[in-house]
Formats: C-alpha cells, sequence, structure tokens
C-alpha cells in the first residue's frame, strides 16, 4: 500500500518543494539542460497526484526564481514557454479535482504578459475550489517578497514601532498561505536558494539526491515519513520534557 508507515491522521498542512536538478539529469544523459526541464512535468504532475490523494491541504512548488534570470536567454525563453504549456496542458484537470492554484512571486516586466495572463484566468478559473491549493512559485524570491512587504508597510504610513511579525507576515504575496510544515529540496543541494525565507523559519527540511526528473509521488511519501519522525520544539522543549520545576 503506498502510504504504509504514513499516519494519515497528521500529515503535514503544507509541504514546498524546490524541484532542482534538472540540468543534472540531462547532463547525465548526454541531453540539453532544457530536456531536464521537460521531463520535470511528469515528475511535478505525479507528485501533485500524489499530494492531493495523501490528503495535503497545500502543495507548493519553486518554478522560476528571481535569481534564474541570470541564466543564458535560450534557457529562460524555453522556462517561460514551458511554464505557459504546463499550465495550459493541466490546469482544466486540477480544476477538475477541487484544486485551487495560485501564483507567488513578482509580476515585473521580464515574464511575458501572455503568460501573466494565463496565470491570472487560471488562479480566477479555480479560485473557489475548496481541494488542495496548488502554488506555484515563480518569479519568486524570498528577499523581493520581504522587500515588497515592508514597501507596502511604508507606503500605508505606519510608523516603526507599530511594525510586528504580524503585521509583515499579513503583507507577503499570499497572507492565507499557511507557513510550510515541510520543505523538500532535490538533488543533493542542501540550501535554500531565496525559497520562503520569512515563512520557514520553523519548517522541517528534507533533502535528497534524488534529481528531479526522477522525483515521484513515493519520494513525497518518503519525505513524509521522516517528518512524521521528527520533532518539532518551535523554541520551547519536548513534550513531556520539561525538566524539573524550580
Ligand atoms: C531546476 O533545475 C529548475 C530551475 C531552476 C528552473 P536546474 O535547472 O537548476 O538543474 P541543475 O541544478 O542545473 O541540475
Ligand atoms: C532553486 O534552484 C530555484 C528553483 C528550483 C526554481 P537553483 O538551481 O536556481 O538554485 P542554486 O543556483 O543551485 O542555488
Ligand atoms: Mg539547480
Amino acid at each position: 500500500m503506498e502510504f504504509t508507515g504514513i499516519d494519515l491522521s497528521s500529515v503535514p498542512n503544507h509541504v514546498a518543494c524546490v524541484m532542482d536538478g534538472n540540468g543534472r539529469w540531462a547532463r547525465n544523459r548526454g541531453l540539453k539542460r532544457t530536456e531536464g526541464h521537460a521531463a520535470g512535468e511528469e515528475a511535478l504532475f505525479d507528485t501533485v497526484d500524489g499530494a492531493i490523494d495523501v490528503g495535503l491541504g497545500w502543495f507548493t512548488v519553486y518554478a522560476f526564481s528571481t535569481e534564474n534570470w541570470r541564466r543564458p536567454a535560450d534557457e529562460v525563453r524555453y522556462l517561460m514557454g514551458f511554464n505557459e504549456k504546463i499550465l495550459l496542458g493541466h490546469r482544466d484537470e486540477l480544476n477538475e479535482r477541487n484544486v485551487r492554484i495560485r501564483v507567488l512571486g513578482r509580476r515585473d516586466w521580464r515574464v511575458p504578459r501572455r503568460l501573466i495572463r494565463l496565470m491570472d484566468e487560471t488562479v480566477e478559473m479555480t479560485r473557489d475550489n475548496t481541494g488542495m491549493t496548488f502554488t506555484i512559485a515563480f518569479n519568486y524570491g524570498g528577499r523581493a517578497e520581504i522587500v515588497d512587504a515592508v514597501k507596502r508597510i511604508m507606503e500605508a504610513g505606519v510608523s516603526a514601532s507599530k511594525v510586528t511579525e504580524r503585521m509583515i507576515a499579513r503583507n507577503l504575496y499570499d497572507p492565507d498561505m499557511p507557513e510550510p510544515d515541510l520543505v523538500v529540496r532535490t538533488s543533493g543541494e542542501y540550501r535554500i536558494s531565496n525559497f520562503l525565507l520569512w515563512e520557514l523559519a520553523y519548517s522541517e527540511l528534507v533533502f535528497t539526491d534524488v534529481l528531479w526528473p526522477d522525483f515521484r509521488k513515493e519520494n513525497l511519501f518518503d519525505a513524509i515519513r521522516e517528518y512524521q519522525s521528527r520533532e518539532r520544539r518551535y523554541g520551547g522543549l519536548a513534550g513531556g520534557d520539561e525538566g524539573p520545576t524550580r
């Protein structure tokens, strides 16, 4: 049974995933980097399928970072078209499965207008769905998100003494989005690379050597099992381990 060993009554509410390793997957096969991105499509939708089946409330993927503009122009162009194709190719099915699709990131002039329009339409089309929320972080940077939140707060004329963590959280791109319980990064890289900096303060991190195009729902389930073996303390003490009372 695919959920063996997973406690279905305590799956993480929000899992976020850094889909990394497409280029290396392609290089290992003597293919072009863009073919690695293309192979990531099956990985993504198999994983989304698993995320729905296991009952996640929120599933977020890092699709394009604010730093990925540094890549060669033809790769960037490919990724823009690829994300358009992916949305067009899967949004109807996800809509039928009651998935609410959201996009997280900066809408700047470098993102093709057609892609922005398609994203807006997709978000609108699925906004009232009540199943899992699937968020695509696109042209997303954690630092940019915090800068944008600070700008909004200052533009509202809030005085410095009134600034709180809650206020910053409410001014992030999607104030409804709960903080990720679990962040998974593929491809054996042990870093955050500017993903959800504010939101992952207390997330559990799971790293795997699997390259993204080889990732499947079973790998997500492995990460959830690992998550369930962890103890989250949020700076406090472990349950039942308060120590001697004074
Ligand atoms: C992740 O794969 C996809 C994006 C960042 C868009 P990479 O393209 O970073 O693959 P590697 O890290 O070079 O193998
Ligand atoms: C992070 O991967 C961004 C995405 C997966 C979209 P990168 O491949 O861009 O990160 P670095 O360069 O290895 O830190
Ligand atoms: Mg990479």
